[in-house]
């Protein structure tokens, strides 16, 4: 088992300096974590200038005082978002680690009921940040980071399709925090996947390609066999890889048989997918990965009039 295995990484951007945790900090070098900050220690604003001199993203908590971390980042949450004191940029960057670490945890535990209500409140944060300020799409861009591209892809996902759920339809409460939960855990399907087949840079096999596809139907299994997720949820993780047309998977379904969710979904899944480097390629522009969906939306991959408002929506929160 690897030792990374023990070790979270924490981008320093989501740690205010004078408000952390009693959790040691550790700085990783040659391949070993070293101890950076003890626990009774504060951290900084003299220790964010000289970890940025020397180009330090990152730093490391062991797995164990996750736990802590966790408990007071998402404690401090609502209170840090509503700051006036702290610009977009930054409460981005805490939003993003913040949520990261709490999808990392569903997809270890989706089962656990302490988990789940994380994410719910989660959720809460994610869909106030977004509909309240105007840069939340741009900061939250700015912080996601291919390394942990499955997680960062999650939040991004999940702040979209809250924004464009909140835009365009009228739900009660309870659905949005469940549209945010299926948004959130959407691909943990990928958990059955093997990490060879995951993190393969070449072109994949068809065998690959059908092993990948698989996410969707095999996440969908595990989390309806838990009872604990509505149908609303189990929607967006079956469906999310539908396509208008009937040329998606798993079920091959076609135009509004696919629940609207998962519509909404399938868009921003696209789209940030687009928008983040991955290993293979560069990420693309905004304005080309919009170029790039028209043209699958003509093609009938998605209900055009649902794709317009999606693009209305996204250009009004990205600007140029
Ligand atoms: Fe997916």
């Amino acid at each position: 088992m690897s030792k990374d295995r023990y070790w979270r990484a924490i981008s320093i951007d989501s740690i205010l300096p004078d408000h952390f945790p009693s959790v040691a900090l550790y700085i990783r070098s040659g391949g070993n974590y070293v101890l950076y900050k003890d626990p009774d220690r504060m951290f900084t604003m003299d220790d964010r200038h000289r970890l940025e001199r020397s180009f330090t993203e990152f730093l490391y908590v062991r797995s164990g005082d996750m736990e802590v971390l966790n408990e007071f980042m998402e404690d401090n949450l609502t209170e840090m978002l509503a700051r006036a004191d702290l610009g977009s940029a930054a409460k981005g960057k805490i939003l993003y680690q913040t949520s990261v670490n709490c999808v990392i945890d569903m997809f270890e535990s989706p089962e656990t009921a302490a988990n789940l209500l994380r994410c719910r409140n989660m959720v809460q944060n994610i869909l106030q940040y977004v509909i309240t300020d105007p840069l939340a799409l741009k900061s939250l861009q700015s912080v996601v980071d291919h390394n942990f591209y499955i997680f960062a892809h999650s939040v991004q996902v999940t702040a979209l399709t809250l924004l464009v759920h909140e835009r365009l339809f009228d739900l009660a409460a309870d659905e949005v925090i469940d549209v945010g939960i299926g948004s959130l855990i959407h691909d943990y399907g990928m958990t059955f996947i093997t990490s060879e087949v995951l993190e393969k840079n070449d072109a994949l096999s068809d065998i690959e390609y059908y092993k990948v596809k698989q996410h969707t139907q095999k996440g969908y299994e595990y989390l309806k066999r838990h009872g604990k997720y509505s149908e609303v949820v189990l929607n967006i993780v079956r469906y999310h890889h539908e396509r208008y047309d009937g040329n998606g998977y798993p079920t091959g379904a076609k135009g509004d048989d696919i629940p609207r969710s998962a519509q909404v979904a399938a868009l921003c899944d696209v789209y940030s997918a687009l928008i983040m480097d991955r290993a293979h390629r560069k990420a693309n522009s905004h304005g080309d990965a919009i170029k790039i969906m028209r043209e699958e939306a003509k093609n009938g991959a998605f209900n055009q009039e649902l794709f317009n408002h999606f693009v209305e929506i996204i250009n009004e929160k990205t600007p140029a």
